[in-house]
């Protein structure tokens, strides 16, 4: 720590007859840590900050008449720490002595035995017996906080670690506490359910059994679960997470405290919650051909051997959609193989996404120096959820500015300055942004160009592309993009549906609910001779196959993840895949002996992988702008499509423990459209366009919503935006309701 400090910022003291120099204005609870003592703490958390409630932390200071907190002590030089001794000790035995007067003693069945620092600590401090005599004050157990969240009253020390979280951190003002003294209760602001995208992390926040998570609670002990260390692989940010995991079974991920350089060690609910799946019934644990319009199971070697003889007929006239859920190695086997076969077809942009990355390698905490933070299209709060969290850091504790270019609705956390128009932009970034960070979702949209030149002007900004698909970025390095003479997406998708493709091969992609243009997608999935779907489940797309190759989760399988700042990750493969279940990987070797194709040793692909993933090849640009939209037409709305971390498809269509967090379909007004259209809260309505129809979507008044528009998501299988053939425009209809 002192290496990059001026020596005359530096404070000497000492702390348990140990001398200590650490950087002016540390806290003595930090400085101990830098001689290995740790002093106990509850409230006191280093991402959260001092709050001084629970007094755990007494130590003892020379000259000082009482004992004093370290949590919320800065250093001062010459200053003479004592962390142990009988003083502090009997400080300490007091004050637990106070917790333990309304805490039940039933560590045998806390869903937290085993890793409680109540428990710990009354162990080493405790008094060791209670003078109590008369009865606890009781507090309801099992009080359900929300759709992730379980509180046991009775167990809360009220050290508010959950509270400062949600202000502090996630910035979502939903957690306070109510009632005074021994009555004290922590509830929700408004009395609605608790409910976010990062509630999980109050659970790991809490340091006795208060907070429990519906999907681990009385699960298992931690000394029964086995201990990983892999990648998220749930978005394109590469949170570093560990996974408890107990004779095959999923049990719960956790965040990584140490991993200050990717997650801040928080997770996001998507990534902690969603793995149930892996264990569903539903997977698929044999290869699926279709005959007269039937499944049947038939066996790998049959499964390959028929996929080669078909990529053998169609020749370079078979085109690759996917590959952005692969790990790197996988993708640059596709990509190698596919290309051995002379098809150029190949690309991993399979959703509304024709950007992936940018060539500069702004990483994550780069984010959290920028002066002025530009986002532009749909919010990264939903598609990259923890990188949102370092914005609303910088925003908060540094006083970043944040700029939202377009009329995607907000949904920001702090406060920002929304732009529409060039002028907007210029203006709002001023003569002097400071740093400046760009965060953008690969979108071209109309007007982007124009609307975003005043950017140009910062050539050194920091930024940042969100891939659609976890491993965007590498399958974008690694290959599964055009090259010359190759077609991308929807080039590929209109050839398929005009019978110029032979096979088209879908690497774990859903492009039936994803890709804009789903009228498209299943025309030219109808249209192509022979197609193949890798993939867990039988999907919207899977449906469409001749054959489904049933493959692993990144839970079982190992190799690297690429994230969206350019860093290689590991995977690690933690639990058995079900009994004929194969990795893509695995598949795409069975495919090259099949086709006679030679592939590279491993270690030969270990290393291109790290070299390419650092220096993409050039490709063709593939990034031009959508023509200007049309204004709208009588009573029409405009289009804006949102996103949600819970969309409820891929995978967490698999996972029954989350139907309550899947999003509902809805259309999102701003208040005085709404009162235009005569629609008020919950109403139902239908949106149409090109023909089709979205049917029941529940009206929700959102004053962040532009008006003259309506907030669409993207996504959800029960009403799925793309059926609109990526519609600019839409008209509303109250929907009739049966009585
Ligand atoms: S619920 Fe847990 S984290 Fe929240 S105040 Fe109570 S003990 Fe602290
Ligand atoms: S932000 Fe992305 S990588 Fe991190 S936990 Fe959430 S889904 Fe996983
Ligand atoms: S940890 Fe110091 S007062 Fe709570």
């Amino acid at each position: 720590m002192s290496a990059t400090v001026p020596q005359t910022d530096l404070v000497t003291l000492s702390i348990d007859g140990v001398e200590v120099r650490v950087p002016k204005g540390t806290l003595l609870v930090e400085a101990a840590k830098t001689i290995h003592t740790d002093i106990p703490v509850y409230c006191y958390h280093e991402k959260l900050g001092p709050a001084g409630l629970c007094r755990i932390c007494l130590v003892e200071i020379d000259g000082m008449p009482k004992l004093q907190i370290a949590c919320n002590t800065p250093v001062a030089e010459g200053m003479k720490v004592a962390t142990r001794g009988p003083r502090v000790d009997e400080g300490r035995r007091a004050i637990l002595e106070f917790f333990l007067l309304n805490h039940p003693l039933d560590c045998p069945i806390c869903d937290k035995g085993g890793e409680c620092d109540l428990q710990d600590y009354a162990m080493a401090w405790g008094p060791g017996s209670s003078r109590m005599l008369e009865p606890k004050t009781p507090k309801p157990k099992a009080v359900d906080l929300g759709p992730t969240i379980v509180l046991d009253e009775e167990r809360c020390i009220v050290c508010q670690r959950c509270v400062r979280f949600d202000q502090i951190i996630s910035r979502e003002d939903q957690l306070r506490t109510d009632d005074r003294g021994a009555h004290t209760i922590i509830a929700t602001a408004t009395g609605k359910p608790y409910a976010g995208d990062f509630t999980g992390n109050v659970t790991e926040l809490c340091p006795v059994g208060a907070l429990t998570s519906k999907t681990y609670r009385f699960k298992s002990r931690p000394w029964d679960n086995h201990r990983t260390t892999t990648t998220c692989t749930q978005c394109s940010v590469g949170c570093q997470m560990h996974v408890d995991e107990r004779g095959d079974e999923l049990l719960r991920t956790m965040s990584v405290t140490e991993d200050d350089a990717i997650s801040d060690a928080w997770l996001c609910d998507r990534g902690r919650y969603n793995i149930g799946f892996v264990g569903d019934d539903r997977r698929l644990t044999m290869p699926l051909l279709k005959q007269d319009g039937a499944w049947v199971q038939i066996g790998w070697d049959d499964a390959i051997e028929l996929w080669a003889g078909e990529l053998k007929k169609a020749g370079a006239n078979a085109g690759v959609l996917g590959g952005g859920r692969l790990l790197n190695e996988e993708a640059y086997l596709a990509a190698h193989l596919f290309r051995a076969l002379g098809i150029e077809h190949v690309d991993h942009r399979a959703g509304a996404q024709t950007v992936v990355h940018h060539e500069s390698f702004a990483n994550h905490a780069d984010l959290e120096t920028a002066d002025t933070i530009v986002t532009l299209g749909r919010p990264p709060s939903q598609l990259a959820p923890v990188l949102d969290l370092r914005i609303r850091k910088a925003v908060s504790r540094r006083g970043a500015r944040l700029i939202s270019v377009g009329d995607h609705a907000a949904n920001s956390f702090v406060p920002e300055t929304r732009v529409t128009t060039a002028d907007e932009l210029r203006a709002a970034l001023g003569a002097n942004p400071g740093k400046v960070a760009i965060v953008w979702d690969g979108v071209m949209i109309p007007d982007g160009p124009t609307l975003t030149a005043p950017l140009h002007d910062h050539p050194d900004a920091l930024r940042y592309v969100l891939p659609e698909e976890p491993n965007g970025r590498g399958a974008d390095a690694l290959g599964l993009r055009p090259r010359s003479g190759g077609m991308n997406a929807r080039a590929m998708l209109e050839a398929a549906r005009d019978g110029k493709l032979g096979v088209l091969t879908i690497l774990g992609v859903n492009p039936v609910l994803r890709f804009p243009d789903r009228a498209l997608v299943e025309a030219a999935l109808r249209a192509t001779p022979f197609v193949v779907v890798t993939d867990l489940f039988l999907t919207e797309t899977a449906e469409f196959a001749n054959l489904v190759l049933p493959v692993c989760s990144a839970f079982e399988k190992t190799g690297t993840t690429t994230d969206l700042a350019g860093d290689v990750l590991p995977v690690v493969g933690l639990v058995r895949a079900p009994e004929g279940v194969f990795a893509d990987g695995d598949a795409l070797v069975l495919l090259a002996e099949a086709l006679e194709i030679e592939l590279p040793p491993v270690a030969e692909i270990e290393r291109r992988v790290r070299e390419l993933v650092r220096t993409p090849p050039a490709f063709a640009p593939d990034a031009s702008a959508p023509p200007a939209s049309p204004p709208a037409g009588e009573g029409e709305l405009r289009v804006i499509r949102e996103t949600t971390i819970f969309t409820g498809g891929g995978t967490l269509a698999f996972d029954a423990r989350l139907a309550a967090l899947r999003t509902q379909p809805r259309a999102k007004l701003h208040p005085e459209t709404a009162r235009a259209l005569g629609l008020a809260p919950g109403d139902l309505v239908n949106a149409g366009a090109n023909g089709a129809e979205l049917r029941d979507l529940a009206v929700i008044v959102d004053e962040k919503v532009p008006a003259g528009a309506v907030a669409l998501v993207d996504g959800i299988p029960a009403a799925p935006l793309n059926a609109l053939g990526g519609a600019h425009f839409v008209r509303l209809e109250k929907a009739l309701v049966n009585a």
